[in-house]
């Protein structure tokens, strides 16, 4: 099953951000860890969202509509050590803002490239989205281990105890093989699912 998918708005800031009641899935993650790439995979779109080999592409939030209740965000990528410190600034201070005031924020998937593990930021950005969830009590988490096409088999194990530290089982994802893509899919629609049961 695809989640079909259409591109509905850029926002540089919050006010800016769709007036809408769907559910938002974020994808967030480094520059260049696969975020739009993914997006594309889970719509099965190779040109849904726009994806990039210049890292540090994607500065602004996109909003992506699926089907009537939910959309699937693609956030900044952080961590581009070639963008200046004011752009920067600019860019961590927007994907905060949004991680803790969006109210439609329901769920975050957190992209990790499986070949680096977790660092510092991605560590600091999971502890955002779980202050959030203890105000709001229900921002879902999901971590994905992007780019594990590029991993042998024989390199998996010692990959996964990178992330032993997020203490979130990551999910093995690869956009260009489609490995861990429905199941992806699944977490993500079941997250939304959850969601319209409380409401
Ligand atoms: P920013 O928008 O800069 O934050 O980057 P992004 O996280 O959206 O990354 P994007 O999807 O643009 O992908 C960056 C590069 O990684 C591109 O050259 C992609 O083709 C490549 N890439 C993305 N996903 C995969 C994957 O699963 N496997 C491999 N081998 N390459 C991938
Ligand atoms: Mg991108």
């Amino acid at each position: 099953m695809k989640l079909a998918a259409e591109f509905r708005m850029s926002a540089t800031s919050l006010p800016e951000c769709p007036k809408w009641d769907r559910a938002e899935i974020a994808m967030a993650g480094r520059s260049n860890v696969g975020k739009s790439s993914l997006i594309n995979a889970l719509t099965g779109s190779h040109k849904l969202a726009r994806t990039s080999k210049t890292p540090g592409r994607t500065r602004a939030l996109n909003f992506f509509s699926v089907g009537t209740r939910l959309a699937l965000v693609d956030l900044p990528g952080f961590g581009y050590a070639k963008m200046s410190r004011d752009a920067a600034t600019t860019l961590s201070r927007l994907l905060e803002t949004y991680l803790v005031e969006r109210e439609r924020l329901l769920g975050l998937v957190l992209l990790v490239d499986v070949r680096r593990g977790p660092q510092e930021e991605e560590l600091a950005l999971l502890k955002i989205g779980e202050n959030r969830a203890v105000a709001n009590s229900s921002l879902g988490i999901i971590v994905a281990a992007t780019k594990c096409d590029k991993l042998r088999r024989s390199e998996r194990a010692a990959a996964l105890k990178r992330f032993s530290e997020l203490g979130v089982e990551p999910l093995m994802c690869s956009a260009q093989t489609g490995e861990g893509i429905e199941i992806l899919r699944r977490r993500i629609l079941a997250l939304a699912n959850e969601q319209d049961r409380d409401a």
